[in-house]
């Protein structure tokens, strides 16, 4: 059982939105074990300078300890399971006429708890990229010591945004006019310090969309919300989800249970 409540005006809302954008950062997979990037001492940021690990020029400098680093992560990212709140994500997007879930998360476990509408702002970190064409692979032979692109040879490179790079500009338009044309944005699990994922909540405001945060500490969009849930996604979503569309409501009668035989 759960301790939240949800207002009526929420649930309203929530029931006759035609378009939800959400924005998820790394809180959205902290319940799954994945650490965060800059919150107490097991943090990503906490642990490695990004200088050292995450930027095009350590890979130029350094590649083999680039690859290394985010091999660990992939590892544990792919070791790791779907929270509840992923799922209640999933659940949310067949209730609803369109949802846009974009998604700064590497770890691909939005797509791993079935929802579909994906934008992985960020990139993947299951999959590789040639360094020089840009091709993406989602398996590759990984030779010692560093893969290789299996058409040109060049150097193979993890297929997420380092610091410093642009973002693939065709989903970032994707985003961006998801986020000017929904009426309703809920932002879970992230710090809203990082542009241009950071926008899009204004983007939504600015188009009178409904402002939701599920987040467990305060952030700059805090004060800007219309809803603010002080608590790990995994108590919230799937307890929001369930007040919209109660179980009992959307059970589909047994085959053979009385409401199914005609006389
Ligand atoms: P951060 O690590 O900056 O923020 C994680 C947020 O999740 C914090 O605000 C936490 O309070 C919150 N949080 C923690 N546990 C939670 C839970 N169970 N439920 C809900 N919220 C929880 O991560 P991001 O905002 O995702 O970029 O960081 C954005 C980008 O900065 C990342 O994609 C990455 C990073 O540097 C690149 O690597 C390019």
């Amino acid at each position: 059982m759960t301790d939240v409540t949800f207002d009526a005006h929420l649930i309203d809302r929530l029931r006759s939105a035609q378009h939800i954008v959400v924005l998820t950062g790394a809180g959205m997979s902290a319940e799954s074990g994945i650490a965060t990037f800059r919150q107490g001492p097991s943090a990503l940021w906490t642990n490695v300078d990004p200088e050292e690990v995450a930027t095009p020029k350590a890979f130029g400098r350094d590649p083999e300890r680039v690859w290394r680093w985010h091999l660990e992560r992939r590892d544990s990212m792919a070791a790791a399971q779907p929270n509840p709140g992923h799922i209640a994500l999933a659940e949310l997007e067949q209730h609803v006429p369109r949802l846009t879930l974009i998604t700064q998360n590497v770890d691909g476990l939005h797509r791993r708890a079935g929802s579909h509408n994906v934008i992985e702002l960020h990139g993947n970190l299951l999959q590789a990229r040639c360094a020089t064409e840009g091709t993406i692979y989602d398996t590759w032979p990984a030779p010692p010591p560093l893969p290789r692109c299996p058409e040109c040879n060049a150097l193979l490179r993890p297929n997420v945004v380092w610091f410093g790079e642009r973002l693939d500009s065709a989903l970032l338009e994707q985003a961006q006019a998801a986020s000017f044309d929904c009426d309703m944005l809920i932002a879970i699990g992230t710090s809203g310090l990082v542009a241009p994922a950071a926008t899009f909540p204004m983007n939504a405001r600015a188009q009178r969309a409904l402002l939701i945060e599920i987040n467990p500490e305060k952030t700059p969009l805090s004060r800007h919300v219309r809803y603010g849930f002080r608590q790990p996604v995994g108590h919230v979503l799937p307890a929001l989800v369930a007040a919209a569309w109660p179980p009992s409501a959307r059970a589909l009668a047994p085959l053979g249970s009385p409401a199914t035989i005609k006389t």
